[in-house]
């Protein structure tokens, strides 16, 4: 028997899930409004509003789950890779509540939680399985030999993938987070009608940082020409734009499965919420023969409940920490 309750605070959400042997039977996630007017997340308001949200949220995943804290087995929380303030409120919540408890404490990384992401419903990969993992701080190959077995095998070498969605966005005038944005206008947009260079980067690494350049100054000449370009055009700005991205992304993952000799191909992260991406991803696996893992939508952003099936599958092993542990902004995978 196990319930164990994970608090997510890395970013920008507040989120704690319930996790009954194995199965999920909550998930809130108290999303952050406030960065929208600042086109990106201000860390210093983020941990504050972490620090309101957190009490609700956990009395919300315990009435969900319909599960009482006394019945609880232990509680895991993200460690980290994130911002250190909203981390130390997660992390500080769980520490005090075990310690209240007399609950054992588990540490997860958040980028191995997304990937075990695909662990939460059917159907599961099988290992070893590459994941390309797309958020809004990393981008990044992974050869994922066993739930806690997990090596880097590409990564980018200076901005993510999701950035190159929002600082697109921000180009644009669209508010933060610009991705769910980008994706809705492309959706009505002809991808091939603008070309961005695909960045010459050896290897499986990545590299959006020239990509992010590129755009901004194809912008500023098309403005001067026309001062409504973004205007009259921003469908098909996004289109081609995603399609970009998209394109530098798979590419990559098809030669990562070549080198490695391995179909089952999974993703994660918020980008894999891209509808571009989750399209293309599929078309793919046809002519590759892959077996393709996409997560449902509310488990691609930031989301307690990934940590809860990391945390399930660390339980098993007795895999606990001290209440000496203390979050950790940048983590070794
Ligand atoms: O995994 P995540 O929620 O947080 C981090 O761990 O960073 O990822 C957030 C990123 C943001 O950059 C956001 O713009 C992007 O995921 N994102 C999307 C979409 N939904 C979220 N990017 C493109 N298309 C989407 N539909
Ligand atoms: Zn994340």
């Amino acid at each position: 028997m196990s319930v164990i309750l994970a608090i997510e605070s890395s970013c920008d959400e507040t989120s704690v899930a319930i996790c009954n042997n194995g199965k999920i039977t909550a998930n809130v996630i108290a999303n952050q409004t406030i960065h929208e007017n600042y086109g990106g997340v201000i860390p210093e308001l983020a941990s504050r509003v972490h620090q309101q949200n957190i009490v609700p949220v956990i009395q919300q995943a315990l009435i969900d789950a319909n599960v009482n804290k006394n019945e609880l087995n232990a509680v895991a929380f993200t460690k980290g890779p994130g911002l250190l303030g909203s981390l130390l409120v997660g992390v500080s919540f769980a520490k005090s509540f075990a310690l209240a408890l007399d609950l054992p404490l588990i540490a997860v990384n958040h980028m191995h939680a997304h990937i075990l992401a695909h662990f939460i419903d059917e159907p599961k990969p099988q290992f070893p399985f590459l994941c390309l993992t797309v958020s809004g701080g990393h981008t990044q190959i992974v050869l994922v030999r066993d739930y806690s077995s997990m090596e880097i095998v590409g990564e980018t070498l200076d901005d993510a993938a999701g950035e190159a969605f929002d600082k697109t966005a921000k180009i644009l005038n669209l508010p933060y987070p610009g991705g769910p944005l980008i994706d809705k206008h492309a959706q009505k947009g002809n991808p091939i009608d603008y070309k961005f260079p695909e960045p010459q980067i050896k290897g499986l690494d990545f590299s959006f940082s020239g990509f992010k350049t590129a755009i901004l100054y194809f912008i500023r000449d098309q403005e001067k020409i026309d001062p409504d370009f973004i205007a009259k055009n921003l469908n098909d700005i996004c289109a081609s734009v995603q399609y970009s991205i998209v394109n530098i992304l798979l590419n990559k993952l098809k030669r990562a499965a070549k080198e490695y000799g391995i179909k089952d191909v999974a993703i994660a992260g918020g980008v894999s919420a891209n509808s571009g991406l989750r399209n293309a991803l599929q078309e793919l696996a046809l002519t590759q023969q892959w077996n393709v893992f996409i997560p449902a939508f509310e488990y691609c952003t930031d989301n307690a409940a990934m940590i809860a099936i990391a945390g399930y599958h660390k339980y098993l092993n007795k895999d606990f920490v001290g209440q000496d542990v203390s979050p950790a902004a940048r983590m070794e995978f």
